[in-house]
């Protein structure tokens, strides 16, 4: 089988693409930066259309995505351009390859007034990031058999990536504060788990809208007071905060997150606990020290 990895420069494709190389699948892997990935800008349709015909596909995990929330807001175009109409290009070119698509979604299509959310709880998005998302996951879904995966505050150990995680490491190491918002709740997902849960799920055949993150619900202060406890860090750097007092541009879903019954029911698995993925990038610290 041949999977075409749309963003695989980034954190979950990047997760994707070293788990399909240890199961053996024939990857292909997209980025703007070139090095080893076929080129594709989902603002430029030609570029679509040529990674296309250069993998051939069976299947696609469509990862990029203008993923700065704030950036959304500052450039709205560029971000309907690649979050909402780069989907739409992408949907087409599977249907003409006879490929499988599984397009990553994000619990930002929720306002954060009563999470965490079922996949059929009504989309209402706060921001610019929100609603072209919500626009892309639409236009993925037109597509007979597409996946949608819902995600949210994906983390793992990556240098190249500035999740959370490596924020907050970067931040130990340098002893700058870290402000941190303790009314943002949500499911922290660990990007390998999340990755394994995508590719299980379309050899399943999954399609439709399903939520994938990981099965504790809780603020980011609390979550970053767990990954010092797991990497042995004094967590006096951390400075909680409001949401309100960040300044932030986009507005933020608060009490959002999302309920994974759904998922449980179709893998016999939910995603392992938070603490078991933090021990993992625990070791992993320790390797490079
Ligand atoms: N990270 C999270 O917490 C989170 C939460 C919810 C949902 N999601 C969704 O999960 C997916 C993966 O997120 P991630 O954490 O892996 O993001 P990431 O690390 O920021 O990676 C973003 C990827 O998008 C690519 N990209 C950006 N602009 C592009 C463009 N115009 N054309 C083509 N590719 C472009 C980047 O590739 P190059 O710059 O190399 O071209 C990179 O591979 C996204 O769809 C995101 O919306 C993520």
């Amino acid at each position: 089988m041949k999977v075409l990895i749309i963003g695989a420069s980034g954190q979950v494709g990047g997760a994707l693409a070293s788990l399909c190389v240890r199961r053996r699948l024939e990857v292909y892997g997209t980025s703007r930066r070139g090095q080893g990935f076929l080129y594709l800008d989902l603002a430029d349709p030609s570029s679509v259309a040529g990674a296309f015909k250069a993998a051939a596909p069976d299947l696609v995990f469509l990862c990029s995505a203008m993923t700065n929330v704030d950036n959304c807001e500052r450039e709205p175009e560029l971000a309907r351009s690649v979050n909402a109409e780069g989907p739409a290009l992408a949907a087409e070119e599977c249907r003409k390859a006879g490929a499988k698509l599984v397009y990553f979604s994000t619990e930002y299509v929720f306002d954060g007034a009563s999470g965490p959310y079922g996949e059929d709880a009504p989309a209402c998005p706060v921001s610019v990031y929100g609603r072209t998302k919500l626009e892309g996951e639409k236009a993925a879904l037109a597509l007979d058999g597409a996946l949608a995966l819902r995600t949210t505050v994906v983390y793992s150990h990556n240098t190249a990536s500035k999740n959370f995680i490596m924020q907050l490491v970067s931040n130990s190491r340098s002893g700058a504060k870290m402000r941190v918002p303790s009314d943002q709740f949500s499911n922290p997902t660990y990007a390998p788990e999340l990755a394994a849960a995508a590719l299980d799920l379309a050899g399943l055949d999954a399609a439709g809208v399903y939520n994938v993150v990981g099965p504790d619900w809780m603020n980011r202060y609390d979550f970053a007071l767990k990954a010092c406890a797991a990497f042995g860090f004094d967590p006096a750097f951390l400075e909680p905060r409001l949401t309100s007092e960040l300044g932030q541009i986009a507005a933020r879903p608060l009490k959002a997150g999302l309920k994974t019954e759904k998922l449980a029911a179709k893998l016999g698995r939910r995603l392992p606990p938070v603490e078991d993925s933090l021990r993992k990038i625990a070791a992993i610290i320790k390797q490079y020290e």
